[in-house]
């Protein structure tokens, strides 16, 4: 039902989106989106670039009057950063001697440089480099705003977590209730456990004196999901595989979990698996464990959805590792361009947006209609059915 696409480079003009699929007549705020594109640019273990952007969006289609018309909707942010770059990185004319100076010859182990340049047969890694930087997930941070819009209207929300920073970790099996997971907002690292998250801002600070990076886990959240959102029809449709697939696009996220998945795959059946109770006032099946993470058989079971990722070390080192130029083929320690120690707590609030993207993808294919009205009457219906079952 919704499909985005985004374009734009680290250091070009500026990032834009489309999402086509959005219903009419959602109240849309800019101040809602550019409330979320700040908070992906906070937390501890960032450094200078996020100094110089301060997002802000602008939409250019498919709202009038601050309400969607249901035609697709197309925002962009400006990148603050490209007065510095409008020479190296023009988007007409032949190169100026700033391109031949921003060259990147020398590729970062980790990094999309090494396998972008011979994917496109560029001895320039800028050329990859400026699309595969992590700032493109500001156009994604903008679009999942929309369509948190979209489920605040369905009581449904959407939080996130950080559960560790290097070895500095929670319990696997540990699940945070959803209230100390949005009281945490504020904290350096969001994190909810505070003693923990004061061992994780010393694993970052260690790192940062010895020029490295470190790398973490964060658990995104969403409540008030209605079970029967996904399918056990088809293995595309099954959400805890589009849940996985939308994490794991996350730049540097590369193992995901549903539940407490990889501790339960170490557990006995009998003490992993949900059980089934019914509450005859509030007519309806509820669990006294979450282990699932709130997916059965590819479907939302009703339960808060809770899937967790797990982020690599960032590959742009202040210590550089050992590469190779790629025009001189001669062994070199790899360019280093300005970089963060961590970007976890970031890392987060861009999960979040990519499982409201999901779940809002999953709840129009379930209520789809051209309008929010058309969408609220088919949710109706359904909770209606759920409650006479
Ligand atoms: C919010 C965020 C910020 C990032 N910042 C940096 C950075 O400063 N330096 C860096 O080397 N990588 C950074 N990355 C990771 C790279 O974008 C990523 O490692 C790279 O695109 C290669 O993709 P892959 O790690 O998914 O294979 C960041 C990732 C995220 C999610």
């Amino acid at each position: 039902m919704l499909r985005f696409l985004t374009a734009g480079e680290s250091h070009g003009p500026a990032l834009v989106a489309i999402l086509d699929g959005m219903p009419g007549g959602l109240r849309l705020r800019t101040e809602f989106i550019n409330r979320e594109l700040k908070r992906r640019m906070g937390g501890y273990g960032r450094g200078g670039r996020m100094k110089i952007e301060s997002d802000e969006v602008k939409l250019l289609a498919g709202v009038r009057f601050g309400t969607t018309l249901g035609s697709p909707i197309a925002l962009i942010i400006e990148n603050r950063d490209w007065s510095n770059w409008k020479a190296a990185m023009a988007v007409e004319g032949p190169p100026p001697p700033a391109a031949v100076a921003r060259r990147v010859t020398r590729p970062r182990p980790g990094h999309a440089d090494l396998a972008g340049a011979l994917k496109v047969n560029s001895h320039d890694a800028r050329n990859i480099l400026e699309r595969a930087s992590a700032r493109e997930t500001a156009a994604r941070v903008a679009v999942g705003a929309i369509c948190r819009t979209l489920l605040a209207n369905f009581g449904i929300e959407i939080a996130s977590h950080t559960t560790s920073v290097g070895g500095a970790a929670a319990p696997e099996d540990r699940q945070e209730s959803w209230e100390r997971i949005t009281a945490c907002e504020a904290s350096p690292l969001r994190c909810a456990d505070p003693k923990l998250e004061r061992r994780m801002m010393r694993e970052i600070d260690a790192a940062s004196k010895q020029g490295d990076s470190v790398g973490g886990s964060f658990q995104v959240a969403a409540r008030g999901v209605p079970p029967g959102l996904g399918s056990h029809r088809q293995w595309d449709l099954r959400l805890a595989g589009l849940v996985a697939r939308a994490l794991l696009s996350i730049p540097s996220v590369k193992g995901a979990e549903v539940g407490s998945g990889f501790a339960n795959a170490r557990a006995r059946g009998s003490s992993v698996h949900d059980e089934i109770f019914y509450d005859p006032k509030r007519r309806a099946f509820y669990r006294k464990t979450n282990r699932a993470g709130g997916i059965e058989g590819g479907m939302t079971n009703g339960e808060e959805i809770r899937a967790r990722a797990f982020v690599k070390p960032l590959s742009t080192l202040p210590t550089s590792l050992q590469s190779v130029d790629l025009v001189s083929k001669e062994a070199f320690e790899a360019a280093v361009e300005r970089t963060d120690t961590t970007a976890i707590a970031a890392a987060g609030v861009i999960g979040e947006a990519m499982l409201a993207i999901v779940v809002a993808d999953a709840f129009l294919s379930k209520f789809g209609g051209d309008s929010l009205g058309e969408v609220k009457r088919n949710y109706r219906g359904y909770l209606k059915q759920l409650r006479s079952f």
